[in-house]
């Protein structure tokens, strides 16, 4: 495999426990699940897993606290088959945690986190992931952290030409000075409706978000729309790109496994249209599987989909 591009993924790192459950609890009832599993997640390291599947060299930077799952933590990353990382540690901090319900009804996911070491970055720490950012070809982050240092971070990768991508989920105001700074932006429809006010539900509403989008600096966007695809829109010009059916079993970390997909791509020199449709391939392997990080697609499975998907269209 070619691997030249560079990615450095500044991300969360938590543990979810999810359970499986045949539609959602209402608010004040206590269901029965059918299964359940502890592991490794955050939006961080999913990414980070997913764009080393689909090909990229990987250098993973998060933080976690200091409890019970401090060791568990730095065995999984050990065993998450990732090229290099660097793992912080926050003293009495408890390191992130998700609660996550996966419904059998339609695959669909709640989640509710406590991002808790994650949001703990210091300057320090910021200074050392400098380094790693500079000898980048792209900066992959997501907004589970605290936004000073990704702040910090995202400057410093557009001082350096270091091309950046934020994935801002979950959603958190974003200085507006920083968009200008941002060179691809990857919000789902309910990211993109909190960071312009338009609500996004088809082609048109997304077209107009993007363009707030564009408006405070960002060059490139890509809106997530589900099942409906994804909305490409830069030079000027917008796409849609049909979403790759898949038979769905749980949905969890389908937007990590499309942005790491997505930066390995893009940092491999493919052009953002082949980008986002191997994105698409790989996102619809990995909601065919239950779990996130360990789970993520090889680059074969999402070849493989890829091929049968052009042959079909
Ligand atoms: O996107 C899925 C992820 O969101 C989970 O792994 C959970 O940790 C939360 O960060």
């Amino acid at each position: 495999m070619n691997q030249k591009g560079r990615v450095c993924v500044f991300g969360s790192f938590n543990i979810d426990a999810v359970v499986n459950v045949p539609r959602f609890p209402k608010p004040g009832e206590s269901l029965i699940a059918h299964d359940s599993m502890t592991g490794l997640g955050g939006k961080g390291i999913n990414q980070a897993i997913a764009a080393s599947r689909a090909g990229a060299r990987i250098h993973f930077i998060g933080k976690i606290g200091t409890d019970e799952y401090t060791d568990i933590c730095h065995r999984m990353l050990d065993n998450a088959g990732l090229e290099i990382f660097t793992l912080f540690t926050a003293e009495n901090v408890p390191t992130g945690k998700a609660l996550i319900f996966v419904s059998d009804d339609g695959a669909e996911n709640m989640i509710a986190v406590h991002p808790g070491a994650n949001m703990t970055i210091t300057h320090e720490e910021v200074e050392r992931a400098l380094k790693v950012v500079e000898a980048s070809d792209i900066l992959l982050t997501q907004l589970e952290n605290n936004i000073d240092a990704l702040q910090a971070l995202i400057e410093k990768a557009h001082r350096e030409s270091v091309y950046t991508i934020v994935n801002p989920a979950p959603y958190q105001p974003i200085p507006e000075p920083l968009f200008a700074k941002i060179d691809l932006i990857t919000p789902n429809t309910t990211e993109a409706e909190l960071l312009t006010g338009i609500e996004v539900i088809d082609r048109t509403s997304a077209e107009k978000a993007a363009a707030v989008l564009h408006q405070k600096g960002v060059e490139n966007v890509i809106i997530t729309l589900g099942s409906k695809g994804a909305l490409l829109s830069h030079e000027g010009r917008t796409q849609l790109v049909p979403c790759i059916p898949a038979d769905a079993v749980d949905t969890t970390g389908a937007g990590d496994s499309f942005n790491g997909a997505l930066a390995a791509r893009l940092a491999d020199g493919d052009t953002l249209e082949k980008a986002v449709i191997f994105a698409s391939a790989y996102a619809s392997c990995a909601v065919e599987k239950h779990g996130t990080a360990l789970t993520m697609p090889t680059m074969e499975e999402a070849q493989k989909k890829m091929s049968a998907y052009c042959e079909f269209v």
